[in-house]
């Protein structure tokens, strides 16, 4: 939520921040602005609406200078519009700030300022910052004591970039915000994610909380709030810009369905034996789990929905899990202690909610494990221990890839706990459920080559609502199919366990209300649930089955998966659905990459 970008280096810096702003885009959209010195003091221009205003702006009254500041907005406080974009400044101009987080204490902050006669031009928390900062230049501190006293007044979490008056240097700092610090041959950058500026640097430096950052153009400068130096490892990461680019595809979240097969491979690298039916997990050998009885999992959104599949693929292995969606776990998670594994599922890493939980659990005395897909991410910082699903990046605001590595890497672990929590007794065949894994990224290919699911969606797309449902873990992904279509098409759709249909939601299906029915090739269970579909098929909804051939005649549409264990299969169906939400969103001609009101990763609780 909310994206910031700084740049300090030779010439570029205005194109290179635009650029920067376009490639978070993800993290918000509402709005978007930059400020740079320019010689005769800092120049601002801010725009409501998407990066592409703020691009026209910039090239109709060019902008020059090389310090610079920019910054996209998903809007929190204040309406998205030009007064409430950043970069904020005082009211001479002298200080120009961004901010991604909140300022909690931003009431208090703006009562002071307004008695000493300050006049706010926005209604934004961070507004309060460059006017902190000018009152402590006019006390006669130098920049960087007046930045670092204005720090030291914010309460609640932040990461802040500004800029000084005739003053060549970049002031940062994060506490609770992400941050990084990317290393050009001609400079530095700072941004929320290093897609900003990988286009220009592979070499990044992860900013801890509390650290503050000095930047010119010859020397760089990491400290604590009280000053002293702190040593952070400049390190290059293992991914490149065409990976954080959208190719030929038409959207981040086409390329990201397609791939999967990638992604997957890479999240079991080397990390299962299916002749010997073992797992291993870097920093968890044997043993390493000993201590555990019993596993909560927390996440939101489709981090929660991948929860749930590993906390039923524990259950089956005999592990008392439960899955909790972070933003309850405060009020109705159960006991704590321990012996418990708290395992945070978030591919972000910087969800607040998940970090609450996970800050929560800590308290309670339990162990916490963070499963997800970015590296120096808060989320590692906060738990413990971490596990990488190795997804790569993912930009498109709906969650696809990292959903199915997610979920494979719940799986692992779910195995791996099996070796060392005593009470475990697994009912499945672990060499069997392993060699099926190998297969899997080959399968998603196979589905990807063969689908149906745009000819499905041009028929289907123009319905009242749309219902998904299953057992099992393909209770989850009815749940993932669900929550994929609606944040993409807009349209209502639900996911459920199909024995719930008969319970209450049969009163909402008629002719207009397709039902998506996940099958996993278990029998009994597919049973079952097409026994559930014929009910709403009774009443007019037409019927989509996902999943294995079965020599059912329910369908009026199928969608099939190659036959695998049940555990994966109900993955592949996933990718079905995946591409059925992609073309419905066509269809319907959405912002897909940037659904309305959405953004990639919701750093507010
Ligand atoms: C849906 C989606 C969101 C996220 C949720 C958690 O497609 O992307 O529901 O899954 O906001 O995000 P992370 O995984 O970053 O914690």
């Amino acid at each position: 939520m909310c994206g910031i970008i700084a740049r300090i280096g030779e010439g570029g810096t205005v194109e290179d921040l635009v650029t920067g702003l376009e490639n978070l885009e993800y993290r918000g959209y509402d709005s978007a602005g930059v400020a740079v010195q320019n010689g005769d003091g800092i120049a601002v221009r801010k725009r409501s609406g998407r990066v592409d205003e703020l691009r026209r702006a910039v090239r109709r009254r060019r902008l020059h200078g090389e310090v610079g500041i920019g910054h996209t907005r998903w809007s929190t406080h204040g309406p998205p519009t030009d007064e409430n974009a950043h970069p904020h400044t005082d009211e001479s101009e002298a200080v120009a700030v961004v901010h991604n987080g909140v300022i909690e204490n931003y009431d208090d902050l703006r009562a002071d300022l307004r008695a000493d006669g300050v006049t706010f031009s926005s209604d934004t928390d961070t507004e309060v910052v460059p006017h902190l900062i000018e009152r402590k230049l006019e006390e006669g501190l130098e920049p960087e004591a007046a930045f670092r006293a204005a720090l030291d007044a914010l309460e609640g979490n932040y990461a802040i970039a500004a800029l000084v008056e005739d003053d060549e240097t970049l002031y940062a700092a994060r506490d609770g915000s992400p941050l990084v610090l990317g290393v050009a041959a001609d400079g530095y950058y700072l941004a929320s994610d290093v897609p900003a500026f990988v286009e220009f640097t592979d070499r990044v430096m992860y900013l801890e909380d509390g650290d503050v950052v000095v930047a010119q153009r010859d020397e760089l400068r990491v400290t604590d709030t009280a000053g002293r130096p702190v040593d952070r490892a400049v390190e290059t990461v293992d991914w490149s810009a065409d990976e954080a680019g959208r190719g030929s595809y038409d959207h981040f979240m086409l390329k990201e369905i397609h791939t999967q097969p990638g992604a997957l491979a890479n999240t079991i690298e080397g990390r299962i034996d299916p002749e010997r039916g073992a797992v291993s997990l870097e920093d968890f050998p044997q043993g390493a789990f000993d201590d555990v009885r019993r596993v909560q999992l927390v996440g939101c959104g489709t981090s929660y929905h991948a929860a749930l599949f590993g906390e039923t693929m524990l259950k089956r292995a005999g592990v008392r899990a439960e899955a909790i969606r972070a933003n309850e776990y405060g009020v109705s998670a159960g006991p704590a202690d321990e012996e418990t594994l708290v395992v945070a599922v978030t591919q972000s890493g910087e969800t607040a909610d998940t970090l609450a939980a996970v800050e929560d659990a800590g308290q309670r005395g339990a162990r916490t494990l963070a499963v997800t897909n970015v590296v120096g991410s808060s989320v590692t910082r906060v738990a413990d221990d971490s596990l990488f699903i190795r997804a790569g990046p993912e930009i498109g605001v709906a969650a696809t890839k990292t959903y199915s590595s997610q979920t494979v890497t719940l799986g692992l672990l779910a195995l791996r706990l099996v070796d060392d929590v005593p009470a475990a007794d697994p009912h499945f065949d672990r060499r069997e459920l392993l060699s099926a894994l190998r297969d899997l990224p080959d399968q998603v290919e196979s589905v990807l080559q063969t689908n149906d699911a745009e000819s499905l969606a041009r028929t289907y797309s123009d319905h009242d609502s749309y219902f998904f449902i299953g057992r099992g873990q393909a209770n989850s992904v009815a749940k993932e199919g669900a929550l994929k279509f609606k944040e993409i098409t807009y349209e209502h759709a639900e996911g459920f366990a199909a024995g719930e249909l008969k319970h209450g939601p049969l009163a909402l299906v008629t002719p207009n209300t397709p039902l998506f029915a996940v099958c996993s090739g278990d029998e009994e269970q597919d049973e079952k649930t097409l026994t559930n579909a014929t009910e709403a098929q009774a009443r007019g909804a037409p019927v989509v089955v996902v999943g294995p051939d079965h020599s059912d005649d329910v369908a009026d549409a199928r969608l099939p998966v190659p036959d695998t264990h049940p555990v994966w299969a109900t993955l592949l169906a996933n990718v079905q659905l995946q591409l059925v939400s992609y073309h419905a969103a066509v269809q319907l001609d959405r912002a897909i990459d940037k659904p309305r009101n959405l953004a990639k990763s919701v750093t507010v609780e």
